[in-house]
């Protein structure tokens, strides 16, 4: 029943305004290897970057999702692709960028990796141990450089302070059309839980949503890219 359930919403749920629209979403968070049985990562949960691949889907548009592990089920009718590291989130990303009209990059990705990654299992010693870190790439700022006429770039931005200063700073740096910001101190917004609080940051305006649902988001997200794109 679920099965039919979703081919009936993919055919009714919603006007099919993204129809003819390659849309790349990227999702929750990525893991760096220390060693066989340890890794640095983060407590994005992925839920809002499969929020939007499903709006989109259901939209009409052709939904490609570049997400790192997740507990939650990727929606039905878009096309997956797993990856663990920054560096194959890259990779795949990379890969589809030329045929994608508008990407957005919910993705918590690493900013560092360990340096060294070691074959076996490192051995507790008595004493302290340090992990040197490196910068792994940009993949926002790698698809800012490259962005060719047409395509829509929208990131999100995570902050406890300085959200909008901050986010605006990425705007430029990166070359994006829209930064998606949430603080992550306030109520109801952030990683885990099933609401965000966000604000739309382009290059002319601030929109501030009110609390709502992740699937109310992306929502909200996609209507807001639809109108920047037909105001260029
Ligand atoms: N991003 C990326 N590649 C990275 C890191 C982040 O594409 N290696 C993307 C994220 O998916 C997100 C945006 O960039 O859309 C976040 O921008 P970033 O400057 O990385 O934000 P923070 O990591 O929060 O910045 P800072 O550490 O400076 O606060």
């Amino acid at each position: 029943p679920e099965t039919l359930l979703a081919y009936i919403e993919r055919e009714t749920a919603c006007e099919k305004d993204l129809k003819g629209k390659k849309i790349l979403v990227t999702a929750g968070p990525t893991q760096e290897a220390i060693d066989p049985v340890r890794y640095i990562t983060n407590h994005s949960s992925g839920k809002m970057g499969y929020a939007i691949a499903e709006n989109a889907m259901l939209r009409g548009a052709d939904v490609t999702l570049v997400t790192g592990p997740c507990a939650v089920e990727p929606p039905m009718f878009v096309k997956v692709k797993p990856v663990i590291s920054a560096q194959d989130m890259y990779e795949a990303v990379t890969e589809e960028y030329d045929q994608t009209d508008i990407v957005i990059m919910t993705a918590a990705v690493a900013d560092y990796r360990p340096k060294q990654v070691s074959d076996n299992k490192v051995k507790k010693k008595d004493d302290r141990v340090s992990i040197e870190l490196e910068r792994t790439d940009d993949i926002l700022k790698y698809l800012g450089q490259h962005k060719k006429d047409g395509q829509f770039l929208c990131g999100f931005s995570m902050e406890t302070q300085n959200m909008i200063g901050n986010s605006r700073v990425k705007l430029t740096r990166k070359n994006l059309d829209m930064v998606a910001a949430n603080n992550v101190k306030m109520a109801g917004a952030g990683f885990q839980g099933d609401t965000n609080v966000l604000t739309l940051i382009t290059q002319d305006e601030e929109v501030s949503l009110p609390l709502m649902s992740k699937e109310d988001a992306a929502g909200k997200i996609l209507d807001k890219i639809l109108l920047e794109r037909v105001r260029r």
